[in-house]
């Protein structure tokens, strides 16, 4: 599929809804955004005010996920509670939208649960098996041991480390790509789920 998903509107895991962004999640978003350890190597500075996030949300109010050389956060919620716990996104290559990238952030209190595994995994489904994509890469500070840790646990490969490839937050950083193929997903998924460490 190479056309923006003008219909998309949530996605179901067994814990979590993945969906747009709405006008309530402002501080919720500005809170764990806010958060120092949540930050460190992401692109944006601390603190994060509810003004940012306000503008953020509001700029995603017309976007759509899928679209080429655009990319589009999915709010991560609690399907038991309705809480908003962190976000996930996806990038979709503006020359070849059949290629991706991902991220994702989560509240520290909603952290070693397995909610950002679980999440990762929803929008893997929903780009491999609904919008036929056929890479997905993740680029990561190397030092980001949660990150790696979670990518490594949902069996996706690592590629490539770049030295000094990066700058944030005022140095130059070495990152790990990371990619997943479609046929790797699919195989991947056809297994029982590993058992939480
Ligand atoms: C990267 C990040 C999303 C990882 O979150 P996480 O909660 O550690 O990852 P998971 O959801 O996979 O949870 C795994 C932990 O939950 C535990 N867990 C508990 N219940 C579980 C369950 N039912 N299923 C799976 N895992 C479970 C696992 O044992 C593991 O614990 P451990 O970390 O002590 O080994 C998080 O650290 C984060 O938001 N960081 C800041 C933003 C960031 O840097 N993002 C990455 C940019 S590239």
């Amino acid at each position: 599929m190479l056309t923006p998903d003008t219909e998309f509107d949530h996605r179901r895991t067994d814990r979590l809804v993945l969906r747009r962004f709405e006008s309530d999640d402002v501080s919720s978003l500005a809170a764990y955004r806010s958060d120092p350890n949540v930050a460190q190597h992401q692109s944006w500075g601390t603190p994060f005010s509810e003004a940012q996030a306000r503008v953020f949300i509001d700029s995603l109010g017309a976007a759509h996920p899928d679209t080429p050389g655009e990319w589009f956060q999915f709010a991560v919620v609690e399907a038991a509670t309705g809480v908003h716990i962190g976000d996930v996104a996806a990038g979709i290559d503006a020359d070849d939208p059949r290629l991706a990238k991902i991220g994702v952030t989560l509240a520290k209190s909603a952290q070693g649960q397995g909610y950002a595994a679980e999440a990762l995994a929803g929008l893997l489904d929903y780009l491999f098996f609904e919008r036929s994509k056929h890479r997905v890469t993740a680029e990561c500070d190397t030092r980001n041991a949660s990150s790696i840790a979670l990518l490594e646990r949902l069996g996706i490969r690592r590629e490539a480390h770049h030295l000094s490839s990066a700058w944030y937050k005022g140095e130059w950083t070495d990152e790990y790509v990371y990619a997943v193929l479609a046929s790797d997903w699919t195989n991947r998924r056809s297994l029982p789920p590993a058992a939480p460490r």
